[in-house]
């Protein structure tokens, strides 16, 4: 038999060991070099997005660049062109700073590109990510009997817990969908929820009108009274109630509902119990600040984002419950091509993804080097900063909206200052800091939010000055 002779694969692809080495050792020094400038620079974008789109349309991918030149023109432009998380002056929207062992993670995901779909495929990332999620289910003080998975955001794993209360709501669901059951579907969370619950009600088919939005107690916090009167009324009316979703760390104040509580009206009325922990769930880390998130372990499922208060790279998000067996109805099916069909272990049969990235070896690395006692030192920071911030704010005059114990704080700057949104734009348009306007309990408010993870004292004098020239700009 004669050999054909293969064409070579392409170098621009797959490069010799060598090259290969050259460019590693370059990109990880200038990857170095650029998270320096990253945080020292403006925190927000600089570049001219008009001359970078024309750029762009340049670009027609017949005239092929060489490798490092490309990866250092994204660099720049990365260093020039997004709000920096990696800048210490950033005090964004939960999105963090990433820890270096998330990062090595990624890293060696890349090399080795495992595809988690199966446990026969990569049974070590499968074994080790399951192990992940049981530690930090068990750290929950959920029941023995923890599973779960990886997702790609809080989003998929709020998505998975209506799934379940749903599966779980009616034996035909899996079969005839929203129509085995006998009316309207609802499912209630605080007015101070993440919105995307809208999201997850359009695409879960239960339609957006099932998400009934319960009123806060003035202090951002859910009130078990309007959610019973509100379950109350919806069954008079015939709907059907299957879920009850707490937030343990809303979005906009930090705020913590009753945990309890709610799980006593959902066990009350047999519905699911979720908490929405995405952000909040870092606690869990600290023996100091634990107590917040008290009758978590009372949930049916949690959602808790790593790549948020964790500081995992985006996204890492987990999905955790008490009934495995049920992910397993939800998500099952069976197929001759995959190498490996294990109800309750292969991912792709109790999730809602199929291929998967090996993500949970952020969490592992981080946990293993840090343990629970480094996870909580990061978490008890950013608090102490939270705490500094408000001490230098409310010295000049400001006021604090919430009252949360997390490393949320929403403020109000001193009467006759400028309007807050305008006064956000101003400090965020300077580069000095990033902060957000939200609305907390119907009032307009800074938002400060401690996300990396070593923002200095110098860091703060900088943001309470910027805040201070923009609120007196008037
Ligand atoms: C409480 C809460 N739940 C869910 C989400 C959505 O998570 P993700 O952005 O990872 O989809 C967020 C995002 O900030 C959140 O704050």
């Amino acid at each position: 038999m004669s050999r054909k002779n293969l064409q070579a694969a392409p170098p621009a692809l797959f490069p010799a060991a060598a090259e290969r080495r050259r460019i590693d050792d370059w990109l990880t020094t200038a990857l170095i070099e650029a998270s320096s400038r990253v945080q020292t620079g403006p925190v927000t974008p600089t570049i001219d997005i008009t001359k970078f789109r024309d750029e762009l349309a340049a670009q027609d991918f017949n005239q092929p660049r060489e490798l490092q030149e490309v990866l250092s023109w994204t660099i720049e432009r990365m260093q020039t062109g997004l709000v920096q998380m990696g800048n210490p002056r950033y005090f964004g929207l939960f999105n963090p700073a990433a820890t270096f062992p998330a990062q090595c993670a990624d890293r060696i995901a890349s090399l080795f590109n495992p595809q988690l779909a199966s446990s026969a495929s990569s049974p070590v990332p499968v074994e080790l990510e399951s192990h992940v999620i049981r530690a930090v289910g068990r750290r929950a003080g959920l029941a023995d009997a923890v599973s779960g998975h990886f997702a790609t955001g809080g989003s998929e794993a709020n998505y998975t817990a209506l799934i379940c209360a749903l599966t779980k709501g009616h034996p035909e669901f899996a079969t005839r969908g929203t129509q085995a059951y006998q009316g309207p579907l609802r499912f209630y969370t605080s007015r101070e929820c993440h919105i995307a619950w809208l999201k997850i009600a359009h695409q879960a088919g239960v339609g957006r009108a099932a998400l009934r939005l319960v009123n806060t107690d003035g202090r951002g916090q859910l009130d078990p009274e309007a959610l019973r009167r509100m379950i109350a009324e919806d069954r008079a009316l015939g709907a059907v109630p299957i879920m009850v979703v707490a937030t343990a760390g809303t979005t906009g104040g930090g705020m913590v509902d009753p945990l309890s509580v709610c799980a006593e009206i959902a066990r009350a009325e047999g519905m699911w119990y979720h908490v929405d922990a995405a952000w909040g769930g870092a606690a869990l880390a600290s023996e100091r600040l634990r107590g917040l998130l008290r009758g978590i372990e009372k949930a049916d499922s949690i959602t808790i984002d790593a790549h948020k208060w964790l500081a995992t790279t985006m996204g890492c998000a987990m999905f955790i419950t008490t009934h495995g067996s049920l992910l397993s109805e939800a998500f099952h099916c069976s197929t001759s091509f995959m190498p490996s069909s294990v109800s309750g272990i292969d991912p792709y049969l109790n999730s809602v993804q199929w291929s998967r990235r090996f993500i949970g070896l952020r969490l592992f690395l981080a946990l293993s080097v840090a343990g629970w006692e480094g996870l909580a030192a990061h978490v008890e920071r950013s608090v102490e900063v939270v705490d500094l911030i408000k001490q230098r704010l409310l010295e000049r005059g400001w006021s604090v909206a919430n009252a949360s114990g997390l490393a949320v704080l929403d403020v109000l700057p001193p009467a006759g200052s400028e309007a807050v949104r305008s006064l956000v734009r101003q400090v965020v348009a300077s580069g000095r800091a990033w902060v957000a306007p939200t609305s907390f309990e119907g009032r307009d408010v800074v938002r400060i939010c401690v996300t990396h993870g070593e923002t200095s004292a110098a860091d703060v004098d900088e943001l309470v000055a910027a805040l201070n020239d923009y609120a007196a700009s008037q």
